[in-house]
């Protein structure tokens, strides 16, 4: 099938590359400069080697491409685009409406037009294909369906073959069309019945690890206080082998999905009247938490942080991965700042953040790690500093959340 893929990003990317065993891919994004390194054979995204990039375009199954033209004949498109927040925390889906403009103007016959992007129920039904038709120069009866994604990024056991994937189309005909086009690479496909049934299940998932998350993190400040290990008290929960799922606690949340889609879920209950408190809740309990891990290693540290040298271990938001979106170490280091600390940040991973490169790993009095990478040893974080604060529970010999 000639498929296009609109948009080259976590999860752009990687169906790309696995839809490009069988298929002919394009993969179109507007930012010139991601275009041009993957047609150079170098990809920007961990989980998708360089070499599988490469080996497709050596077959001729795969062309990045900044020209919406490229859209024209595909059989099947596939929407992976941001579905960010506005400034007001309302659901931003400026990058889908360009995403469906593209299409719309450069589609020349009917095609499979699939969402993956992440949004409320009703955006397929009632935003993408009314957009798409608005904007047609041409009358084209295309095929309309949903299949939310499901990636975690760096991960290798769950991937797009095995990951179960759920899918609902507008008519029968696209639900079927849906069904033989992700056949060509997962092994594990769900029909649900109905594309809001799909919406609301992708929005759901990240909804309870988000609230997970907030309990969990809430529990550690209550532990501390009750001067109960956390980490111990929820392994031994954990031994439960039924009703009890475990959850760790951490400096908070970040990336594309957690802290953003409940609010997409809260927004759609809001518009219907519905409370949201756990979302809300969670949300004020996640982002609290920089200023807890702070709180705590001021008091260890003589109840003053004022012209002391820290430095932050890990500034993505997530273990093995380089993506900073929404890192909470961004506000552990705010949160420093205002008590007068001299903050450095450390990360093997990222190199290179807000204009700043990471430093070397060491010379500070105090090390605060905050995602903690595969490749730093235990020893390497222990000798960093004197006193080591680790708020991912995986530093052996480190004072723990
Ligand atoms: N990253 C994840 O782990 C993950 C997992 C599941 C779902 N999602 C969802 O998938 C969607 C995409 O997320 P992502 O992480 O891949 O984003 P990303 O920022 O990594 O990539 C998006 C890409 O789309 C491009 N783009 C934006 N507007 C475009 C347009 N109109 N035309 C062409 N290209 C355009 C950008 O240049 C960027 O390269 C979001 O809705 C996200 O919530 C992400």
């Amino acid at each position: 099938m000639k498929v296009c893929v609109i948009g080259q990003g976590y999860v752009g990317l990687t169906i790309s590359a696995f839809a490009s065993a069988e298929n002919q891919v394009i993969g179109f994004d507007s930012n010139k400069v991601i275009v041009d390194q993957l047609n150079q054979g170098i990809s920007h995204i961990e989980g998708i080697s360089s070499s599988s990039i490469q080996e497709a375009i050596k077959r001729g199954t795969y062309k990045a491409s900044f020209n919406p033209q490229d859209i024209a004949s595909s059989e099947v498109v596939v929407i992976a685009v941001p579905t960010p927040l506005t400034l007001e925390r309302k659901p931003d889906l400026k990058f889908i409406e360009s995403a469906c403009r593209s299409i719309a103007e450069n589609l020349t016959s009917p095609a499979l037009i699939i969402n993956e992007s992440t949004s409320f129920p009703g955006t397929l039904r009632n935003l993408i294909k009314p957009l798409i038709d608005k904007l047609s120069p041409r009358a084209l009866d295309h095929f309309y369906a949903i299949s939310p994604e499901r990636v975690d990024p760096g991960r290798t056991d769950w991937d797009q073959t095995n990951t179960p994937r759920l899918f609902a189309g507008l008519t029968r005909e696209a639900t079927d069309r849906t069904k033989n086009f992700y056949s060509s690479f997962c092994n594990n496909l769900i029909e649900v019945s109905s594309p809001e049934v799909a919406e609301a299940a992708k929005l759901f998932e990240n909804t309870f690890r988000q609230v997970n998350i907030a309990l969990v993190n809430e529990f550690a400040q209550i532990s501390h206080a009750l001067g109960i290990p956390v980490t111990e008290t929820l392994d031994a929960a954990n031994t439960k082998p039924y009703g009890f799922m475990k959850f760790t606690p951490s400096a908070g949340v970040g990336g594309h999905c957690i802290p953003v889609d409940p609010t997409y879920l809260a927004y759609l209950a809001a518009e219907k009247g519905v409370p949201a408190t756990f979302i809300e809740r969670a949300n004020e309990v996640n982002l609290e938490m920089p200023r807890y891990v702070v709180s705590r290693v001021k008091a260890d540290n003589g109840g003053s942080l004022e012209g002391k040298k820290v430095q932050v271990i890990g500034v993505s938001y997530k273990p093995n991965v380089a993506d900073v979106r929404e890192t909470p170490a961004a506000l552990v280091i705010k949160e420093l700042k205002l008590f007068g600390a001299e903050v450095t940040w450390h990360d093997d991973l990222v190199k290179e953040w807000r204009g700043e490169s990471s430093s070397k790993l060491g010379g500070s009095e105090i090390s605060i790690v905050v995602t903690r990478h595969q490749i730093l040893g235990d020893k390497e974080i222990l000798d960093s500093a004197s006193y080591v604060f680790d708020t991912t529970g995986t530093v052996d010999g480190a004072t723990k959340l």
